[in-house]
């Protein structure tokens, strides 16, 4: 049974700071949650976050650093410019999720939160060393490159998702999301879609972002 309705985020994962403030300003109050996105961090470095916490003071701003080490080192300086949440790659080591979880904690105190990115290959097992870890959030991901060689979201994907959320994660999931697979998660406890070209490159990305709210609310009134 659900018990909340999924928030939706906005992933900004341009190749250049411009557009990404463009698309920023123009969805960031539809949205629950903005994205620092990969692709324009690893452009554009973290005064993209900094530049989306002077537009936006009071949203949840997450840096998707998908940081595999040194993640004291990158969880503070994303914190310290205004990052509440930061991504960490499945494979990184234990040590280095729980590094950055301690300094994202220090800078944004109990609201500064550590996301796993699930990729690749990943255990239940591992998965457990995490929630132990103090770790609640993972990203179910469908890569954006798997996608392009016609992967889709399977019966498979849903069982996984399902036995995360039992094991008490609080679960995202992304990867290629339109309006019409958002129904494929109906009776899942979802924690957030999030979505970055189905909204980001719609013709009016306001509109779509809209739309995304308006079929969430449907599913999960
Ligand atoms: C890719 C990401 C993306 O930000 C996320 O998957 C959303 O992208 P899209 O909706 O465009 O597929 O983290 O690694
Ligand atoms: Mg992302």
């Amino acid at each position: 049974m659900n018990k909340r309705r999924p928030n939706l985020q906005v992933a900004l994962d341009h190749s250049e700071l411009h557009s990404a403030l463009k698309a920023a300003v123009s969805v960031g109050h539809e949205v629950d949650i903005i994205e620092a996105g990969t692709v324009c961090l690893l452009q554009v470095g973290s005064q993209l976050v900094e530049i989306l916490r002077g537009l936006f003071p009071d949203k949840t701003l997450v840096a998707d650093t998908k940081c595999a080490d040194a993640g004291g080192t990158v969880a503070k300086n994303n914190a310290l410019c205004g990052a509440n949440w930061m991504t960490c790659i499945c494979s990184a080591t234990l040590p280095t999720m729980k590094a950055a979880r301690k300094a994202i904690q220090e800078i944004n105190d109990k609201n500064g939160e550590i996301q796993v990115e699930l990729y690749g290959d990943w255990t239940y097992e591992q998965a457990k060393t995490w929630l132990d870890a103090g770790i609640s959030q993972v990203i179910y991901h469908q890569s954006r490159d798997a996608l392009l060689e016609g992967k889709t979201w399977s019966e498979k994907d849903l069982d996984k998702i399902k036995k995360l959320i039992n094991m008490g994660f609080r679960v995202s999931v992304t990867g290629g999301l339109d309006t019409e697979n958002l129904e494929l998660f109906r009776g899942l406890d979802i924690f957030t879609f999030i979505v970055g070209r189905g909204i980001t490159e719609a013709p009016k990305p306001a509109e779509a972002a809209q739309e995304f709210k308006a079929e969430i609310l449907r599913i999960w009134g």
